[in-house]
């Protein structure tokens, strides 16, 4: 059985080493995690659940799931959404006497995403108890994304809350998405992240009340002011995604993902991701400026020509859809930046794919039970990326300024949220492996390595008998507790190396301690998950970089069909989030939706007609496609895909007819695909004109009836 306390001992940099010990393994893309009092963890998940997890015993509980807007796995293509679902959570700073947890969330059916506080109820997220705090309306349409999420309680009760600017990233060229012609929302940050009278892409500031909340004073704007919200404390952020705040000095801080483009030109500087300090209320520019107060001009979308650039000591948003302030306050420096290339200021940032994140500040407090850190790391707040897989230490000096950054750890699985709990032990909530659907999301605890080594366990079981060995590396002797997972609480039903478990509940987990209290913790599932059989992917020679164009020669094991296999390379550029896969742009879906075409089509998956990306990819090499495709939409017919015929597209003009298959043999690019053979060679897609460094292939195998492979190498 899977040994739940994985431990490591992770070499830091120049301190002590980092005793990590690893807690439910089997998270489902964790969004945010908050520590409650009692030491219990409460964390929630892109698509819903909401977890109690208690570290003494292993036990990970649902105790409640709220219905969201998300991507779901049973419904893998939706063309929106991506971004969506659970964001953030917080716990009230009185939890422990009101049981009030805060989640902000992205509404089932209203284009909005919604900040709530609701009630546990024995130990349950009560639905009906949902007092509603506030809403923040959200586009899902186009691509769009961004949306923040996280939140965070200062210590004299404020609640902060990051949103995104909501903005689609992938029609601006990787520059700042400023795009005024009207019908063109989707992709214009200045409605948004530059509107002093919008919500988005901001970091709010309230006290929340018993029946909502107030405006605290110091806020950006003072309440009354006209074309603004009072709620704004920071403005100008882009996907403000994780923040913390100092619990001595109030500071704020958070890591801001910046655009894309690898290289300045003419529309803007190089993309940045940013880590932020606020010591007061401000405006960190997007989409005006980015890093150090690089500024954008004003791009004209409708000619592509760039205009008056920003003053980033007087920014201005001339949008005409800005229904706020004209003259923005002042922006403000970025407090660590970085691009995809090595950074000149901060080399040690590394390069490649970016998605900045800020975690707690560490003080070292001799009477506290935990130090992570060493007494000369006082004062450090540590810095992670979601990307690179690494945490780093940035000293902090007087005036808060920074002294000097240092890598802390690196291979994490996707680092999503860091905080410290008030022992001084660090929780790290790891998102997974994939960008969606993962299973093996988990918390990290980090500690101080003391010497002791915590103990080893394991279950072997036969029928009703399940028996644990444990051992202690230390050589000492090991203690065992059985716990019954039951429904969203636990039992203890019995101790020693033994049990026979009769019925109930739906995991068993063998808690061994050693004689130093230290634990860990064996489970085995008692009710099993209807689960598919999986196919595997094994590519020839393990590569660990794919270049564009090159051969891959792979096998497919495990399907009983192997003429039912299909292989799939799609490259997956380096944008700090997923593409989302091929999709049209918004014109070409507002055509096709208004020609119908989608009542039998959609663009990944086989609906009554073949899939759209299924035609790109059978037609990719054929050079007299664009015709004959063209002329099928005037003339209908079957055959070629199956039985059903399609009928004459006669709403469709010859030109629309040439935009719409145009836009359906692009939606190859990038793809490699073979089908029909579980073993075989996939040559992989030439290099995309305006790829950028970095990026990833990823390879999928799928067969009907079976779970996916799915693997994910980097780009040469
Ligand atoms: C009533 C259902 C229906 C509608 C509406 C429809 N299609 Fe089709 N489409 C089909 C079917 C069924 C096929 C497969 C025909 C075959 O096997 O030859 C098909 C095939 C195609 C093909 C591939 C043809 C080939 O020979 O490979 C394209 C391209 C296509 N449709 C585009 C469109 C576009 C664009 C629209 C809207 C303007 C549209 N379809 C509307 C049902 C439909």
């Amino acid at each position: 059985m899977r040994t739940l306390a994985c431990l490591s001992l992770l070499a830091a940099a120049s301190a002590a080493e980092i005793e990590s010990t690893s807690f439910a393994e089997t998270l489902r893309d964790p969004m945010e995690i908050a520590v409650a009092p009692d030491g219990d963890l409460y964390v929630v998940e892109r698509e819903g659940r909401v977890l109690r997890v208690r570290p003494s015993t292993g036990g990970v509980f649902e105790i409640g799931n709220i219905p969201v807007t998300a991507l779901k796995q049973a419904e893998s293509n939706s063309p929106w959404a991506r971004e969506d679902g659970i964001l953030g959570i917080a716990l009230d700073p009185a939890f422990a006497k009101n049981q009030r947890v805060f989640i902000y969330y992205s509404h089932a059916k209203e284009m909005l995403n919604r900040l709530s506080r609701f009630t546990l109820k024995d130990g349950k997220l009560d639905l009906a108890s949902e007092k509603v705090i506030l809403d923040v309306a959200s586009d899902r349409r186009d691509r769009v994304c961004h949306h923040g999420g996280s939140l965070a309680f200062s210590k004299d009760g404020l609640l902060f809350i990051t949103t995104g600017d909501n903005t689609n990233p992938f029609e601006s060229g990787g520059v700042a998405p400023i795009d005024d012609r009207d019908g063109r929302d989707h992709v214009n940050a200045m409605r948004s992240a530059g509107n002093t009278n919008d919500l988005r892409g901001k970091v709010l500031r309230i006290r929340p009340t018993e029946d909502g909340y107030e405006i605290p004073a110091g806020n950006l704007f003072p309440p009354g002011t006209p074309k603004t919200r009072p709620e704004i404390y920071v403005m100008g952020c882009r996907n403000p995604f994780r923040m913390s705040i100092d619990p001595k000095t109030g500071t704020i801080y958070w890591g801001e993902v910046g655009p894309d483009a690898g290289d300045p030109g003419p529309k803007g500087p190089r993309g940045h991701d940013e880590v932020n300090q606020a010591k007061k209320a401000g405006n960190f520019g997007w989409p005006f400026v980015i890093a150090d107060n690089k500024p954008y001009p004003i791009v004209d979308f409708a000619s592509g020509k760039p205009g008056a650039m920003t003053d980033p000591a007087a920014p201005k948003n001339p949008s005409k859809h800005n229904t706020g302030l004209t003259d923005l306050p002042p922006a403000q420096n970025a407090f660590i930046w970085y691009p995809y290339a090595e950074s000149p200021e901060f080399p040690v940032m590394g390069k490649g794919g970016r998605n900045a994140m800020a975690g707690p500040v560490f003080y070292y407090e001799p009477g506290r039970k935990y130090n992570l850190l060493a007494k000369e790391d006082d004062f450090t707040l540590l810095t992670y990326d979601w990307m690179r897989g690494n945490i780093w230490k940035a000293k902090l000096g007087d005036g808060e300024k920074l002294v000097k950054i240092e890598p802390l750890i690196g291979g994490l699985k996707h680092p999503m949220d860091l905080e410290m709990a008030a022992d001084g032990t660090v929780w790290l909530l790891e998102y997974g492996t994939d960008w969606y659907f993962n299973k093996d999301g988990r918390i990290r605890r980090m500690r101080p390595a003391d010497g002791n080594k915590p103990p080893v366990v394991k279950i072997a079981s036969s029928g009703n008998v399940h028996t644990a060995t444990a051992s202690d590396p230390d050589g000492g002797e090991v203690s065992i507790e059985w716990w019954l997972t039951e429904g969203a609480g636990e039992l203890k039903v019995g101790s020693g190396p033994s049990i026979t478990h009769v019925s109930g509940g739906s995991e068993l987990r063998a808690v061994a301690t050693d004689a130093k209290g230290k634990t860990a913790v064996a489970r085995v599932a008692l009710v099993q998950e209807q689960a598919l059989p999986a196919l595997a992917l094994e590519l020839s020679g393990k590569p660990s970089q794919l270049g564009f164009g090159e051969e891959l020669a792979f096998a497919v094991k495990g399907a009983a069909d192997a003429s039912k296999v299909v292989v799939r390379a799609r490259y997956i550029p380096p944008t700090g989030h997923d593409a989302g896969g091929p999709q049209f742009s918004s014109e070409i879906e507002k055509l096709v939706t208004a020609k119908q075409c989608l009542a039998c089509h959609q663009v990944e998956k086989t609906s009554v007609g073949p899939s759209y990306l299924d035609v790109a990819m059978k037609n990719r090499a054929d050079a007299g496609a664009l015709e004959r495709l063209r002329a099928k939409l005037k003339t209908g017919g079957a055959g070629v895909w199956g039985e059903v015929p399609m009928p004459p597209q006669t709403a469709v003009t010859d030109a629309e007819g040439e935009t719409i298959i145009r836009a359906i043999l692009a939606l190859s690019e990038g793809m490699s695909e073979t089908r029909g053979s579980a073993a075989g060679k996939l040559a992989l897609a030439p290099k995309p004109a305006n790829a950028g460094s970095g990026g990833a292939w990823e390879i999928t195998a799928e067969a009907p009836g079976f779970i996916p492979a799915k693997t994910r190498i980097a780009a040469k």
